[in-house]
């Protein structure tokens, strides 16, 4: 559709992290495909946009991907790869089955999207993609190993693909969100223990938004983020430099 707009598709909009992302984006003009494997989430979050359509799919599969962007029906000017899973379990326990679906889902999702996105912006104007990383790609913790070690591997793959598709137009970075209170986390900071343990410990002293994290996309998808390429913004109030700040240390001499 050529209406003038720039047109964006978010996988995993139906939810969480992507439907404050999808919201975001509308806000600032942006035709939005809401993508979600939740056929009945995508269409909620899409019916309360101004211009958004949306789009059941599997982001591990290549023929839904191509889908999806023939129902976009433009060249898609922004993707946003934040459809993601969780399995929780310590390393020693997790079931392959488990392992290899957070794998496909995170990883191989990730690869299919933003390489079905860049043919086409390559083959348009250029355009911008954003994966969604987190902290735990950086620091691991207990019960992420499968998680944290896709996490990894997407910040690795953004940069592979900010230095192969810029030469085509094309900027890819990352975002790296802390301890925010929807989507997948929502469940774990019902607990007002959590909360405030969690909450406290961020140098921020609160838990993030998923408003804070639709706000980064808008900022690197923006021309103010025009020579920003590779890059794996970390938006988590300052949590995982705070390390040597929380462990006990001998008072000051002086
Ligand atoms: N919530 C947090 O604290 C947090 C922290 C760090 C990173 N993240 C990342 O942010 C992103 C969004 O997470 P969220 O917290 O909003 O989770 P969420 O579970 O609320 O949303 C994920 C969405 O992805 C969709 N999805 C899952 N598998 C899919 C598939 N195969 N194809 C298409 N869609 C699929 C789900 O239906 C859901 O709507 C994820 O990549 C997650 O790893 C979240």
């Amino acid at each position: 559709m050529d209406n003038g707009m720039k047109n964006a598709l978010v996988t995993g909009g139906g939810a969480g992290i992507g439907a404050a992302i999808s919201k975001a984006l509308a806000d600032v003009g942006y035709r939005v495909g809401v993508m979600d494997i939740n056929a009945d989430n995508a269409r909620a979050v899409a019916e309360g946009l101004p211009e958004a359509v949306a789009v059941a799919g599997d982001v591990t599969s290549k023929e839904a991907v191509d889908a999806a962007f023939e129902t976009l029906g433009a060249p898609p000017d922004l993707v946003v790869n934040n459809a993601g899973i969780v399995r929780f379990g310590p390393l020693n326990e997790l079931s392959l089955a488990d392992f290899r679906a957070v794998v496909d889902v995170n990883l191989i999702g990730c690869f299919v999207v933003a390489q079905a996105a860049a043919r086409r912006m390559a083959a348009n104007v250029g355009g911008v993609i954003i994966n969604l990383t987190s902290v735990n790609a950086i620091n691991p913790a207990p019960n992420v190993g499968a998680y944290a070690a896709t996490k990894a591997a997407i910040a690795n793959l953004t940069q592979q693909m900010a230095i192969e598709w810029g030469p085509l137009g094309i900027r890819v970075n990352a975002i790296a969100p802390g301890f925010i209170d929807a989507g997948m986390s929502a469940p774990f900071f019902e607990d007002p223990g959590v909360r405030a343990v969690r909450g406290g410990g961020v140098p921020l002293k609160r838990l993030g938004l998923a408003e804070d994290i639709a706000n980064a996309v808008v900022y690197l998808a923006s021309d103010a983020a025009s020579y920003v390429n590779g890059h794996q913004l970390v938006v988590d109030g300052g949590v995982i430099n705070s390390v040597l700040a929380q462990l006990p240390r001998e008072p000051a001499k002086d």
